[in-house]
Protein backbone atom coordinates (compact mmCIF):
# COMPACT_ATOMS: atom_id res chain seq x y z
CA UNK A 1 0.00 0.00 0.00
CA UNK A 2 1.65 3.68 -1.14
CA UNK A 3 0.41 6.27 0.70
CA UNK A 4 0.45 10.60 -0.94
CA UNK A 5 -0.42 13.42 0.01
CA UNK A 6 -2.80 14.77 -3.45
CA UNK A 7 -3.96 18.27 -3.62
CA UNK A 8 -7.55 18.66 -4.58
CA UNK A 9 -7.61 20.39 -8.38
CA UNK A 10 -11.48 20.47 -9.37
CA UNK A 11 -14.43 19.86 -7.76
CA UNK A 12 -17.72 19.33 -10.18
CA UNK A 13 -21.06 18.66 -8.95
CA UNK A 14 -22.83 15.50 -10.46
CA UNK A 15 -25.89 14.55 -8.99
CA UNK A 16 -25.48 13.68 -5.20
CA UNK A 17 -22.22 13.22 -5.55
CA UNK A 18 -19.33 15.89 -6.47
CA UNK A 19 -16.57 14.64 -8.99
CA UNK A 20 -13.47 15.29 -7.42
CA UNK A 21 -10.12 15.74 -9.26
CA UNK A 22 -6.69 15.61 -6.96
CA UNK A 23 -3.26 15.39 -8.39
CA UNK A 24 -0.67 13.06 -7.03
CA UNK A 25 3.34 13.80 -6.37
CA UNK A 26 4.42 10.49 -7.81
CA UNK A 27 3.05 8.72 -10.70
CA UNK A 28 3.86 5.70 -10.21
CA UNK A 29 1.47 3.97 -7.97
CA UNK A 30 -1.35 5.25 -10.78
CA UNK A 31 0.57 4.06 -13.86
CA UNK A 32 -0.97 0.22 -13.64
CA UNK A 33 -4.46 1.71 -12.02
CA UNK A 34 -7.82 0.43 -13.06
CA UNK A 35 -11.17 0.50 -12.50
CA UNK A 36 -12.25 -1.26 -9.88
CA UNK A 37 -9.66 -0.62 -7.26
CA UNK A 38 -9.29 1.30 -3.82
CA UNK A 39 -8.26 4.45 -1.96
CA UNK A 40 -7.77 4.73 1.35
CA UNK A 41 -8.63 7.92 3.33
CA UNK A 42 -7.38 7.96 6.96
CA UNK A 43 -9.20 9.83 9.36
CA UNK A 44 -8.06 11.46 12.60
CA UNK A 45 -9.64 9.42 15.13
CA UNK A 46 -9.90 13.20 17.24
CA UNK A 47 -13.03 13.10 15.07
CA UNK A 48 -14.42 9.58 16.51
CA UNK A 49 -13.71 7.98 13.34
CA UNK A 50 -11.41 5.24 13.17
CA UNK A 51 -11.72 3.98 10.23
CA UNK A 52 -10.29 5.19 7.47
CA UNK A 53 -13.13 6.63 4.56
CA UNK A 54 -12.77 4.05 1.82
CA UNK A 55 -13.89 5.19 -2.33
CA UNK A 56 -13.75 3.50 -5.44
CA UNK A 57 -11.23 5.20 -8.13
CA UNK A 58 -12.95 7.02 -10.23
CA UNK A 59 -10.14 7.94 -12.93
CA UNK A 60 -6.24 7.80 -12.75
CA UNK A 61 -4.67 9.43 -15.34
CA UNK A 62 -0.49 10.13 -16.21
CA UNK A 63 0.59 12.60 -18.27
CA UNK A 64 4.56 12.88 -18.81
CA UNK A 65 3.61 16.71 -19.26
CA UNK A 66 1.09 17.54 -16.57
CA UNK A 67 2.14 14.61 -13.63
CA UNK A 68 -0.13 11.99 -12.78
CA UNK A 69 -3.79 12.98 -10.92
CA UNK A 70 -6.79 10.94 -9.71
CA UNK A 71 -10.67 11.08 -9.83
CA UNK A 72 -13.00 10.27 -6.94
CA UNK A 73 -16.84 10.89 -6.47
CA UNK A 74 -17.03 12.04 -3.25
CA UNK A 75 -20.55 13.06 -1.48
CA UNK A 76 -21.53 16.43 -1.59
CA UNK A 77 -21.93 16.48 2.14
CA UNK A 78 -18.19 16.38 2.53
CA UNK A 79 -17.81 19.58 1.17
CA UNK A 80 -14.77 18.88 -0.86
CA UNK A 81 -12.75 21.77 -1.78
CA UNK A 82 -10.09 22.96 -4.48
CA UNK A 83 -6.69 23.20 -2.49
CA UNK A 84 -7.74 20.82 -0.17
CA UNK A 85 -4.57 18.67 1.21
CA UNK A 86 -6.17 14.58 1.46
CA UNK A 87 -3.67 12.16 2.12
CA UNK A 88 -4.46 8.66 -0.13
CA UNK A 89 -3.29 4.98 0.42
CA UNK A 90 -3.84 3.54 -2.53
CA UNK A 91 -4.52 2.15 -5.46
CA UNK A 92 -5.87 -0.88 -3.23
CA UNK A 93 -7.17 -4.37 -4.33
CA UNK A 94 -7.55 -6.23 -7.51
CA UNK A 95 -9.87 -4.39 -10.06
CA UNK A 96 -11.44 -5.31 -13.49
CA UNK A 97 -9.54 -7.12 -16.41
CA UNK A 98 -10.14 -5.79 -19.90
CA UNK A 99 -11.14 -7.92 -22.21
CA UNK A 100 -8.35 -9.29 -24.73
CA UNK A 101 -10.33 -8.18 -27.80
CA UNK A 102 -12.83 -5.60 -28.67
CA UNK A 103 -15.54 -7.14 -27.53
CA UNK A 104 -19.33 -6.00 -26.86
CA UNK A 105 -19.76 -5.11 -22.74
CA UNK A 106 -22.56 -4.60 -20.70
CA UNK A 107 -22.01 -3.15 -17.23
CA UNK A 108 -24.25 -3.07 -14.84
CA UNK A 109 -24.73 -1.11 -11.58
CA UNK A 110 -26.96 0.42 -8.53
CA UNK A 111 -26.80 3.90 -7.65
CA UNK A 112 -23.39 5.05 -5.93
CA UNK A 113 -22.11 1.77 -5.87
CA UNK A 114 -21.49 1.88 -9.56
CA UNK A 115 -18.99 4.28 -9.18
CA UNK A 116 -16.04 1.72 -10.77
CA UNK A 117 -18.24 1.47 -13.90
CA UNK A 118 -17.88 5.49 -14.49
CA UNK A 119 -14.03 4.33 -15.60
CA UNK A 120 -14.35 1.43 -16.80
CA UNK A 121 -16.56 3.01 -19.44
CA UNK A 122 -14.25 5.14 -20.33
CA UNK A 123 -10.88 2.53 -20.36
CA UNK A 124 -13.27 -0.07 -22.59
CA UNK A 125 -14.18 2.19 -25.14
CA UNK A 126 -10.16 2.98 -25.66
CA UNK A 127 -9.82 -0.34 -26.44
CA UNK A 128 -12.75 -0.13 -28.84
CA UNK A 129 -15.23 -2.18 -27.35
CA UNK A 130 -18.94 -0.66 -27.70
CA UNK A 131 -20.21 -0.39 -24.21
CA UNK A 132 -24.36 -0.72 -22.85
CA UNK A 133 -24.71 0.96 -19.31
CA UNK A 134 -27.23 -0.18 -17.37
CA UNK A 135 -28.17 1.58 -13.86
CA UNK A 136 -30.76 1.40 -11.14
CA UNK A 137 -31.74 4.05 -8.64
CA UNK A 138 -34.35 4.66 -6.49
CA UNK A 139 -34.00 8.62 -7.16
CA UNK A 140 -32.84 10.12 -10.23
CA UNK A 141 -30.25 12.08 -7.94
CA UNK A 142 -28.93 8.92 -7.15
CA UNK A 143 -27.67 8.04 -10.79
CA UNK A 144 -23.62 8.55 -11.08
CA UNK A 145 -22.29 11.29 -13.72
CA UNK A 146 -24.34 10.31 -16.27
CA UNK A 147 -23.12 12.88 -18.54
CA UNK A 148 -20.03 11.30 -18.36
CA UNK A 149 -21.18 7.96 -18.97
CA UNK A 150 -23.32 8.58 -21.79
CA UNK A 151 -19.81 10.59 -23.67
CA UNK A 152 -18.19 7.19 -23.30
CA UNK A 153 -21.10 4.52 -24.13
CA UNK A 154 -23.01 3.84 -26.96
CA UNK A 155 -26.23 3.67 -24.90
CA UNK A 156 -27.20 4.04 -21.23
CA UNK A 157 -30.20 2.42 -19.74
CA UNK A 158 -31.89 3.79 -16.40
CA UNK A 159 -33.96 1.84 -14.73
CA UNK A 160 -36.03 1.84 -11.02
CA UNK A 161 -34.78 -1.31 -8.77
CA UNK A 162 -37.79 -3.35 -8.91
CA UNK A 163 -37.79 -3.43 -12.52
CA UNK A 164 -33.82 -4.04 -13.26
CA UNK A 165 -34.04 -7.69 -13.58
CA UNK A 166 -36.90 -7.70 -16.28
CA UNK A 167 -34.46 -4.89 -17.93
CA UNK A 168 -31.34 -6.58 -17.75
CA UNK A 169 -32.94 -9.75 -19.47
CA UNK A 170 -34.13 -7.53 -21.82
CA UNK A 171 -30.69 -6.12 -22.61
CA UNK A 172 -28.52 -9.33 -22.48
CA UNK A 173 -31.00 -10.98 -25.46
CA UNK A 174 -30.57 -7.67 -27.36
CA UNK A 175 -29.42 -8.16 -30.68
CA UNK A 176 -28.31 -4.69 -30.80
CA UNK A 177 -26.35 -4.72 -27.07
CA UNK A 178 -25.31 -8.62 -27.71
CA UNK A 179 -22.42 -8.32 -24.46
CA UNK A 180 -20.07 -10.98 -24.78
CA UNK A 181 -18.92 -10.35 -21.65
CA UNK A 182 -20.62 -8.28 -18.02
CA UNK A 183 -19.52 -6.70 -15.33
CA UNK A 184 -21.15 -5.14 -12.05
CA UNK A 185 -20.71 -3.05 -9.32
CA UNK A 186 -23.25 -2.48 -6.56
CA UNK A 187 -24.64 -4.15 -3.60
CA UNK A 188 -24.58 -7.66 -3.46
CA UNK A 189 -27.91 -9.10 -4.14
CA UNK A 190 -27.99 -7.35 -7.45
CA UNK A 191 -24.51 -8.74 -8.50
CA UNK A 192 -25.53 -12.38 -7.76
CA UNK A 193 -28.76 -12.02 -10.01
CA UNK A 194 -26.46 -10.57 -12.64
CA UNK A 195 -24.08 -13.25 -12.75
CA UNK A 196 -27.22 -15.97 -12.71
CA UNK A 197 -28.69 -14.31 -15.75
CA UNK A 198 -25.49 -13.78 -17.51
CA UNK A 199 -23.72 -16.70 -16.39
CA UNK A 200 -27.58 -18.65 -17.85
CA UNK A 201 -26.07 -17.50 -21.26
CA UNK A 202 -22.90 -18.59 -21.22
CA UNK A 203 -21.63 -14.88 -20.77
CA UNK A 204 -18.48 -14.43 -18.29
CA UNK A 205 -18.93 -11.81 -15.71
CA UNK A 206 -16.69 -9.50 -13.03
CA UNK A 207 -17.97 -7.99 -10.35
CA UNK A 208 -17.04 -5.38 -7.59
CA UNK A 209 -18.04 -7.54 -4.73
CA UNK A 210 -17.48 -4.48 -1.85
CA UNK A 211 -20.62 -2.64 -1.16
CA UNK A 212 -19.29 0.98 0.12
CA UNK A 213 -22.76 2.26 -0.36
CA UNK A 214 -24.26 0.24 2.18
CA UNK A 215 -25.11 1.03 5.54
CA UNK A 216 -22.03 -0.89 7.36
CA UNK A 217 -18.62 1.37 7.66
CA UNK A 218 -15.79 -0.40 6.06
CA UNK A 219 -12.23 -0.13 6.47
CA UNK A 220 -11.20 -1.41 3.03
CA UNK A 221 -7.55 -2.85 4.61
CA UNK A 222 -9.43 -6.66 5.79
CA UNK A 223 -9.02 -5.54 9.56
CA UNK A 224 -12.68 -5.15 10.06
CA UNK A 225 -14.81 -8.10 8.43
CA UNK A 226 -17.19 -5.79 7.40
CA UNK A 227 -17.33 -7.01 3.61
CA UNK A 228 -17.23 -10.54 4.32
CA UNK A 229 -18.77 -12.63 1.87
CA UNK A 230 -20.47 -15.71 1.17
CA UNK A 231 -18.65 -17.70 -2.15
CA UNK A 232 -18.60 -20.57 -4.18
CA UNK A 233 -15.00 -20.99 -5.85
CA UNK A 234 -14.83 -24.45 -6.31
CA UNK A 235 -13.45 -25.88 -3.00
CA UNK A 236 -10.35 -22.81 -3.23
CA UNK A 237 -9.60 -21.90 0.01
CA UNK A 238 -11.10 -23.27 2.79
CA UNK A 239 -14.48 -24.57 3.59
CA UNK A 240 -16.90 -22.62 6.27
CA UNK A 241 -18.46 -25.55 8.31
CA UNK A 242 -22.20 -26.56 6.94
CA UNK A 243 -22.55 -24.06 3.91
CA UNK A 244 -21.74 -24.76 0.53
CA UNK A 245 -18.90 -22.09 -0.08
CA UNK A 246 -16.27 -20.33 2.09
CA UNK A 247 -15.97 -16.57 3.33
CA UNK A 248 -14.00 -14.33 1.29
CA UNK A 249 -12.61 -10.94 2.43
CA UNK A 250 -13.51 -8.80 -0.98
CA UNK A 251 -11.30 -5.80 0.00
CA UNK A 252 -8.02 -8.36 0.31
CA UNK A 253 -8.91 -10.98 -1.98
CA UNK A 254 -10.99 -8.75 -4.65
CA UNK A 255 -12.32 -6.39 -4.33
CA UNK A 256 -13.14 -7.62 -8.56
CA UNK A 257 -14.24 -11.19 -8.01
CA UNK A 258 -15.30 -13.59 -11.13
CA UNK A 259 -19.09 -13.78 -11.06
CA UNK A 260 -19.21 -17.84 -10.51
CA UNK A 261 -18.46 -17.42 -7.33
CA UNK A 262 -21.47 -15.60 -6.55
CA UNK A 263 -23.72 -18.18 -7.60
CA UNK A 264 -24.20 -21.27 -5.93
CA UNK A 265 -25.05 -23.46 -8.68
CA UNK A 266 -22.74 -23.27 -11.58
CA UNK A 267 -24.41 -22.51 -14.91
CA UNK A 268 -25.56 -25.39 -16.99
S1 LIG B 1 -13.71 -3.73 4.50
FE1 LIG B 1 -12.84 -4.17 6.42
S2 LIG B 1 -12.18 -6.24 6.18
FE2 LIG B 1 -12.90 -5.68 4.20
Amino acid sequence: MVGTEAVVTSVRAAGAHDVVSLTVPDASPWVHARPGQLVAVPTDPATGRVLPEVHWLAGAHVDPVHGASVDLLLPVQRQTATGERVRLLGPLGRGFPAPSAPVPVLLVGHGGGAVPLRWLVEVLRDRGCPVHVLLSASDPDLHLDLVHLRRHARAVLLALPEDLPATLRRVLDDPAADPAVVYAAGPVPLLRGVAEEALRRGLPVRAAALDLDGPAVVCGTGLCGACDLLVHDDGRGPRQAGRAGRVLRPCLEGPVVPGEWLVEEPAR
